[in-house]
């Protein structure tokens, strides 16, 4: 599955507003430019950021691009995607967030993990 999300303009910078916080602490939005070409993918950019940057951005994936671990699930401009597998088009701008239906655990690191298969780090 490849999904594009929008048009923009070839040899023009990618900009990513990016969804950012703690838990159920506030959230503040930080934008990211991107030159042309840098990243063809979601998990691309987001990639391309943490190494050029901004290495506190936190985010998960693990197949990258194999679309088989479904990590990598965010939303962006209010799809749920596959960041793996969403292209990024030059020109373009992107709001990019966690998954709106489960906890944040931090910037677009969403629990995912069913209740019974989470690590129980308080036993008692
Ligand atoms: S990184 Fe595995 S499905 Fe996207």
């Amino acid at each position: 599955m490849t999904s594009t999300l929008k048009t923009g303009q070839a040899g023009q910078p990618v900009v990513l507003h990016i969804a950012r916080g703690v838990g159920d602490g506030a959230t503040r939005i930080d934008d990211y430019t991107l030159p042309a070409g840098a990243a063809a993918s979601v998990l691309d950019g987001l990639r391309w950021i943490r190494e050029h940057l901004d290495e506190t951005l936190a985010f998960r994936y693990s197949c990258i691009n194999a679309n088989a671990c479904k990590e990598c699930m965010m939303h962006v401009d209010g799809e749920v995607v596959y960041a793996c597998v969403a292209r990024l088009e030059d020109g373009a701008q992107y709001d990019v967030a966690p998954l709106p239906n489960k906890a944040r655990v931090r910037d677009l690191v969403s629990e995912i993990a069913p209740s019974k298969e989470r690590l129980d780090l308080d036993p008692t």
